[in-house]
């Protein structure tokens, strides 16, 4: 049974269904893509950026379960599968061969900008179409993907 929302038309309601479904499968690919890259680096910096990826992949969890967990509050499927967000996500794909720190720093960078451009615009799109609530779960999520884009950006010269 649906949750009854009071004060939220059904344009809103589909419109940020839509919007989390699509920034969760960029989030789940792109905490798969932080983890490649905290098993797999080597080099200079090994251990702040081993260290650094898994507290940056933490923070992206928590948005995530929000993000999912929004989805069912307004009686949408949160699409969180390998397979479905293989197909949904709009990140470019992550590499397997990478190995030094600044290669997978340079990599996971370039993502999480895209990411972050891509929570930005979900903001404006929800708010506008009448949804706060989940303009604001992609408000807190932007505003951790900026900070995590500063920690990781750090790191390179
Ligand atoms: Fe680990």
């Amino acid at each position: 049974m649906a949750v009854k929302i009071q004060g939220l038309k059904d344009n809103a309601r589909k419109t940020a269904v839509s919007e989390l479904n699509a920034r969760l499968a960029d989030s789940l690919a792109l905490s798969m893509a932080i983890k490649q890259a905290h098993w797999n680096v080597k080099g200079p910096g090994f251990i702040a950026v081993h260290e650094l990826l898994d507290s940056v992949y933490a923070n992206l969890q928590e948005h995530i379960d929000v993000m999912a967990e929004r989805v069912q509050i307004l009686d949408g499927v949160a699409q969180g599968t390998a397979e479905v967000v293989a197909k949904n996500t709009t990140l470019k794909e992550y590499p397997t061969d990478l190995t030094s720190t600044a290669d997978h720093l340079k990599a996971i960078c370039e993502r999480m900008r895209d990411h972050g451009g891509k929570l930005r615009a979900a903001i404006d799109t929800t708010d506008e179409a009448g949804d706060a609530n989940t303009a604001d779960i992609f408000t807190a999520a932007s505003r951790t993907a900026d900070k995590d884009l500063w920690f990781l950006e750090s790191h390179l010269e």
